[in-house]
């Protein structure tokens, strides 16, 4: 099995696993009822912000962690959800990619993931809930503002 290499092999994968989220019983409700998320029109940015944290390709330039905290204003993000999320990705990336590549795909979800449940849970990083600490120059490419530093988003 080949590894992710481009921003095609990213589309495919995004396009898989939004798939399988929007038809999970647990998840799907949240993208077609609650965000009536349209798929066509959120890839490129899906594939924007895979490109940038895998890729550092830096086309991703929102704030994806506000989308979520705005999406849990609405609908509450539990742990079960971001779990659901994750096993989802997993399997995703390992149906169709295997390598170095496709690890860093899994490790950075659930580093994204891990910082945004705490954040909707109102953690703090570092209070022991997730080992996300050890940001290398890699991980730190995807930061999302702390506490107090606001955007036009919010
Ligand atoms: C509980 C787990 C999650 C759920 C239910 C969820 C659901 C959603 C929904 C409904 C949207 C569309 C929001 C809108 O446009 O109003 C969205 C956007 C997005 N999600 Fe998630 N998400 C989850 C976790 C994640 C994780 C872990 C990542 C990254 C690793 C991620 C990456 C993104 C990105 C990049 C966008 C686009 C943000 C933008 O418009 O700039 N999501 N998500």
């Amino acid at each position: 099995m080949e590894d992710l290499a481009n921003r095609a092999d990213i589309e495919r994968l995004v396009v898989e696993f939004y798939g399988d989220a929007f038809a999970d019983p647990l998840i799907g409700p949240i993208f077609t009822d609650v965000a009536r998320m349209d798929l066509a029109a959120h890839l490129p940015v899906m594939c924007d912000f895979w490109e940038t944290v895998l890729f550092a390709a830096g086309r991703y330039r929102r704030n994806a962690l506000n989308v979520h905290l705005a999406l849990h204003a609405r609908r509450p993000l539990t742990g079960a959800d971001f779990e659901r999320w994750l096993s989802l990705w997993r399997a995703a990336v390992d149906r169709g990619f295997s390598g170095p590549v496709a690890d860093r795909a899994k490790l950075q979800a659930e580093r994204i993931a891990g910082s945004m449940r705490r954040r909707v849970e109102g953690r703090r990083a570092g209070d022991g809930t997730l080992p996300l600490r050890a940001l290398t120059p890699e991980t730190a490419r995807y930061d999302p503002p702390r506490d107090g530093a606001r955007t036009e988003r919010e």
